[in-house]
């Protein structure tokens, strides 16, 4: 058994399996935050990486992507009902998102999640060398920091939640509370996105646990487990390379004649197809600003690209009928003959045509109800290549604590998010590039390899316990 000194524990590999039958291996940039941004830091980092294919059944080898090492893990049907779509994706992820949709508490789920939470952790415990580093990702594996400690004690253990914690009161409400919470406190460092979870986390602890400590340390019976926010962030020079292709200018030119030419007011949105990503919020007050002729299909349109996401899961097929119901009613009332009111892409991009589609947009429009971070806004401002273009960002997502000169939404609020909507569209080239220096400065700052670094170097001081306590 190969082992390695850094090991990434994540539910998904960031492969696309479908590409693989001849044997070549090709990143996958999954459409989903985590996958994207650690495939930056980790292609020229010698690692293994430990996770889920993306078929159900027996894993099969998988050659290495450059210095990176894969070790699928296999789910059975079974698996992916009860852990990742169950367990994961109908109770964690809806309840860790403000309860936006109602979590499904389903008692049969918990033992497919520790089960599988189990094998990630003896995968894991595999491949890590001696005194290894391992860092374990997001919600689907929160118990593996505890059941790696208990199998390598000698192994540092770095945690990185890249969805929202929720507040106390909600996550009081998981029958597994105990259990889930000791899971994460088995880690030497756990991350956040933003400060408020950790926060979060040090209450919990103290009123479950009987813990003691602060939002940067809590201390269990035996050690210190240190916490912090460390937003995630993306590969910032990747993104300007790629807008500067000319493949990618051509195509937002392409792009900017098809949907009607210079003179019409392009908003674009781009989500996997969420709930928790407010596209039906969204459509609702363009829809308003259209049955209200404050904008007009002659001189607006909108793009929405929803990628497919947990197909299987009801309330996500339910949210696709419903948003594909409502393009339809949009573009019946207010779209004319080869002038459609919004277009509605329920597809994957690759990611020199995003880029395309990040330059052709005059409105970014990212307005998620609740959201770990949001790696697409930032997306769009590293794809800019001038300094026009105006976002539009919910201030229910991460990204808004750091991209201050966007134009901040509470989406709940449909009035206020079509007069946000109609202010961006209307701003002055002067405002939106004042606006989009200072977030394309801020951006280049904080990029991926930062977001790393200082994960990483936080988590190495752990490895001298009196230098561990901030
Ligand atoms: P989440 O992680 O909840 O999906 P993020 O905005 O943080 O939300 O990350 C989404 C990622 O998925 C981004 O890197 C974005 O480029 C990518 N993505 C979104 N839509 C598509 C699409 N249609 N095709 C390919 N990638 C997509
Ligand atoms: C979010 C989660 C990731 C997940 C991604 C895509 O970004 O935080 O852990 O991989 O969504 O979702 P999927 O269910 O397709 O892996």
């Amino acid at each position: 058994m190969r082992q390695s000194s850094l090991v990434v524990v994540a539910n998904r590999l960031p492969l696309d399996d479908s590409a693989a039958p001849d044997g070549a291996c090709e990143w996958r940039r999954s459409p989903g935050g985590l996958a994207g941004a650690l495939h930056a830091i980790l292609e020229q980092t010698p690692a293994t990486w430990v996770g889920w294919g993306g078929r159900v059944g027996e894993a099969r080898p998988l050659p290495d992507i450059g210095t990176l090492r894969l070790r699928p893990m296999s789910l059975s049907e079974a698996e992916l009902r009860g852990y990742y779509e169950g367990f994961a994706n109908s109770t964690l992820w809806p309840l860790y998102h403000d309860a936006v949709v109602q979590p499904v508490f389903d008692r049969g789920w918990w033992e497919s999640y520790r089960s599988v939470n189990r094998r990630f952790a003896e995968a894991a415990a595999e491949v890590a060398e001696p005194g290894a580093t391992v860092w374990v990702q997001d919600y689907h594996l929160q118990l593996v920091p505890q059941l790696l400690r208990e199998l390598r004690p000698d192994v540092l253990i770095g945690f990185f939640l890249h969805v929202p914690f929720p507040p106390p009161e909600l996550f009081m409400q998981l029958p597994r509370r105990v259990e889930l919470l000791r899971g994460m406190l088995g880690a030497d460092l756990v991350g956040f996105q933003r400060p408020q979870a950790a926060h979060n986390v040090a209450q919990l602890a103290a009123k479950l646990l009987g813990t003691h400590g602060a939002d940067t340390a809590i201390v269990t019976d035996d050690r210190v487990v240190r916490t912090g926010a460390f937003p995630v962030s993306i590969d910032v020079a990747e993104m300007r390379s790629l807008s500067a292709r000319p493949y990618v200018a051509n195509q937002s030119r392409q792009l900017r004649h098809d949907l009607g030419g210079a003179h019409k007011k392009v908003l674009l949105s781009v989500d996997r197809l969420d709930y928790t990503k407010g596209i039906e919020h969204r459509l609702t007050a363009y829809s308003e600003l259209l049955r209200d002729g404050r904008v007009q299909v002659r001189d607006t349109v909108m793009v929405q690209v929803a990628v497919p996401s947990r197909e299987r899961v009801e309330s996500y097929r339910g949210l696709r009928d419903r948003i594909e119901r409502e393009v339809g009613r949009i573009n019946g009332e207010y779209g004319r003959v080869g002038e459609p009111a919004i277009h509605y892409l329920n597809q994957p991009f690759d990611r020199a045509d995003l880029a395309a589609l990040y330059q052709t947009a005059d409105v970014m429009v990212v307005t998620p109800l609740r959201d770990g971070m949001n790696l697409v806004a930032k997306e769009f401002v590293a794809a800019r290549r001038d300094d026009s273009g105006a976002l539009v960002l919910s201030e229910f997502a991460g990204a808004a604590a750091e991209l201050e000169d966007a134009f901040l939404v509470n989406p709940h609020d449909v009035d206020g998010l079509k007069e946000t909507l109609l202010q961006a569209m209307a701003a002055t080239p002067d405002d939106l590039a004042t606006r989009m220096k200072a977030m394309r400065a801020y951006l280049t700052r904080h990029d991926i390899r930062a977001w790393a670094g200082a994960y990483l170097t936080d988590l190495d001081l752990a490895r001298s316990p009196s230098l561990g306590l901030r």
